[in-house]
């Protein structure tokens, strides 16, 4: 994974907009986030975290035969994100395009390299979830301000003889779609000094319902996805939840009765980082020794779309 070094804490924040670090962490869990520097882009982040999975891994970046960048904040609208890591890391050989699925981008690109996997199609696919949002905050908004942060988080997949994905989920309900977006910028509201002065180039949020959706949609998911692969939530060793509120995993952990102690929560230190949530969670629990080879891991993401997905794995 790869984290900009410029951290922003919730004193920062205080200075900022009228709130309290004792309102984000209660309400969040949320202690500090990463902020790029101005000039740093989403794609410099995802060729850092793509580099180090491809140095773990023990590949060459010409090894490579399908690279999938997830964001919603690609350097530019194209070419995609993925052709600027493919350049960047040598990927000569490998085909590369982005996945816009917002929150949900690391669990639905997972999800779409292991079908080209499985069906023979490529042999080793890098897969990177990278942000830079903080260009996309409305930071004189503190409902939202205080939520996100940028990061990228990376995996390699290949074909592997036992283990490996035992089950995925992916759905999505666009009829909600209203209830998070980024308005301009796109075809609808091109870039003009209008779509500026009406603060369109910013993410907007209806957070209460936003969150009610999370936690119903992720607890059926996962409760869908262990089933699938046969799994109880005793047989898993891990749980990876989307980093975007600590009372929302807490939720979907009762309902999906999985106990807390066995859900990794990074999210205190990083905020949500769209995206790149759960392969940057998916990193660091593998680096604290929470997944060991042999070990049952359940991924769960939701995001703007509305978009949501499991995956069950042996690690
Ligand atoms: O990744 C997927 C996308 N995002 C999410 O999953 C986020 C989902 N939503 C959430 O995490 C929560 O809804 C929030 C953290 C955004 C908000 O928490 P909440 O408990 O749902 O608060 P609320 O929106 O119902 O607001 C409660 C109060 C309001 O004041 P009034 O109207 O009751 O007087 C807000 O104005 O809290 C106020 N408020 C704040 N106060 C201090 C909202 N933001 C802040 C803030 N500091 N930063």
């Amino acid at each position: 994974m790869c984290v900009p070094s410029k951290v922003l804490t919730n004193a920062d924040l205080e200075k900022m907009v009228d709130t309290t670090d004792e309102w984000i962490r209660t309400r969040t869990g949320i202690q500090e986030r990463r902020i790029a520097e101005p000039g740093t882009t989403t794609s410099d982040l995802a060729t850092e975290a793509g580099r180090e999975a491809l140095g773990q891994a023990g590949l060459k970046p010409q090894d490579l035969d399908l690279l999938i960048v997830a964001t919603t904040t690609p350097d530019m609208l194209f070419p995609s994100a993925s052709c600027l890591v493919q350049q960047r890391l040598g990927a000569a050989n490998a085909v590369c395009f982005d996945l816009s699925a917002a929150c949900s981008g690391s669990v639905f690109a997972m999800v779409t390299a292991q079908q080209y996997l499985a069906t023979g199609r490529y042999r080793n696919a890098l897969v990177i979830g990278a942000e830079v949002l903080s260009g996309f905050i409305d930071w004189t908004d503190r409902s939202t301000c205080i939520l996100f942060g940028d990061g990228a988080g990376a995996c390699v997949m290949a074909p592997v003889e036992r283990g490996g994905i035992l089950a995925t989920d992916m759905r999505t309900d666009g009829s909600a779609a209203e209830l998070l977006y980024m308005a301009g910028g796109g075809s609808k509201h091109p870039p003009s000094h209008e779509s500026v002065d009406q603060r369109l180039h910013f993410l907007r949020m209806n957070g209460a319902e936003v969150f009610k959706m999370a936690v119903r949609r992720m607890a059926e998911s996962v409760k869908r996805v262990m089933a699938d692969a046969g799994l109880t939530p005793e047989q898993v060793n891990c749980f990876i939840p989307h980093q975007a509120n600590h009372r929302i995993i807490e939720s979907v952990a009762k309902f999906a009765d999985v106990p807390m102690e066995k859900v990794f929560e990074n999210l205190q230190r990083y905020g949500n980082t769209s995206a790149a949530s759960n392969l940057m969670a998916l990193y660091e629990a593998v680096k604290a020794g929470r997944i060991n080879t042999g070990d049952r891991v359940v991924m769960v993401a939701f995001g703007a779309g509305m978009t949501w997905g499991s995956i069950a794995l042996e690690w």
